[in-house]
């Protein structure tokens, strides 16, 4: 992989196709999105509006902490609040599929749709990598970034023409210009996190309760793993309760589950075997620090057959 070449095609490619119009790109802080901001901006500078959009999914401080970081590349990142929108979409939703949905068409028809038409842009610069389009179109998991590989006419149907600078890279490429463009290590090295964010780690409804717990319970979740060199790792709410006895009180608490694998590509998972001790500790922070929460499990389940996320 030649960095400097593919960097320097992209810029001119962006150049060329923009024009002298302008460009509009949502950054979620994930590497693809986050190079694709970089490259757009030394392509177009002021003409590239760069927005964060803050669904209400988003782990603690994940909103600000992510304009910190592209504030240091003097990069402007405008916060979008679309808090309220996203989670009247989610009301009264269950279905794993219907709530993937709600997040998408809030995203791309709603929210999204609005900010382009209100920016006068008239491109979208857009992350998608090449895994992302291979699964799409292979039919192993639909993408919430996937667009016009899907036949979907953005232009028609919501105005933009889509850019995709990194369509021909996959994972360990983007991090090699991310390292190559000297990218913040929070950036390159930060584990993935899926684009319909919390809401994929929580089984059942999501209301904002229930994503404070699911939060915090990432938090802790994060922490501890944080030199694990996992994989992946995460927190998940089930849409159960378990008896349990807090002060001397019979209580009927909530149930997170910690997962933690081990994986390449995330195709395929096995599960990170950690230590006793550690399996402990993060068991008594959840139940200790997670209002309501009395039961923590570990998930010993690889993929396939299940899944690395929840929904
Ligand atoms: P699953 O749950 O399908 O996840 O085993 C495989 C990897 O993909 C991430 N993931 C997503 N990423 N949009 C994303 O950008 C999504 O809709 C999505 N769903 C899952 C997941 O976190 C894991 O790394």
């Amino acid at each position: 992989m030649n960095c400097k070449k593919f960097v320097e095609e992209q810029i001119g490619q962006i150049r060329q196709t923009v024009g002298d119009a302008k460009a509009i790109n949502a950054l979620s802080g994930g590497v693809d999105s986050s190079l694709t901001t970089v490259l757009g901006h030394r392509a177009l500078g002021e003409r590239l509006e760069t927005v964060f959009i803050d669904n209400a999914l988003m782990r603690e401080d994940e909103p600000q902490r992510v304009v910190k970081t592209f504030a240091k590349m003097d990069i402007p990142v405008e916060l979008v609040d679309a808090k309220e929108e996203f989670l009247s979409a989610l009301a009264g939703l269950t279905d794993p599929e219907e709530k993937r949905q709600a997040i998408t068409d809030t995203f791309y028809a709603k929210v999204f749709g609005r900010l382009v038409r209100e920016s006068g842009a008239r491109f979208l610069l857009h992350g998608t990598i090449l895994t992302d389009i291979e699964e799409t179109v292979a039919g192993i998991k639909r993408q919430h970034n996937i667009l016009s590989q899907l036949g979907i006419d953005t232009k028609a149907a919501y105005g933009y023409t889509v850019v995709e600078p990194l369509k021909m890279l996959r994972k360990d490429d983007v991090r090699a210009v991310c390292k190559f463009l000297k990218l913040p290590t929070e950036t390159t090295s930060r584990i993935p996190f899926p684009g319909p964010a919390l809401a994929t780690r929580i089984v059942g409804e999501v209301t904002r309760e229930r994503l404070a717990t699911v939060r915090r319970a990432t938090a802790i979740v994060e922490q501890e793993l944080a030199d694990s060199g996992a994989f992946q790792y995460m927190a998940v709410l089930l849409n159960d309760r378990a008896t349990g006895l807090r002060k001397n009180k019979r209580e009927f608490g909530q149930i997170i589950v910690v997962r933690s694998v081990e994986s390449t590509d995330a195709r395929e998972a096995t599960v990170t075997e950690l230590p006793w001790p550690k399996l402990h500790r993060l068991c008594q922070r959840i139940v200790a620090e997670v209002p309501d929460v009395n039961r923590c499990l570990y998930d010993l389940t690889p993929k396939p057959p299940a899944t690395i996320e929840y929904v």
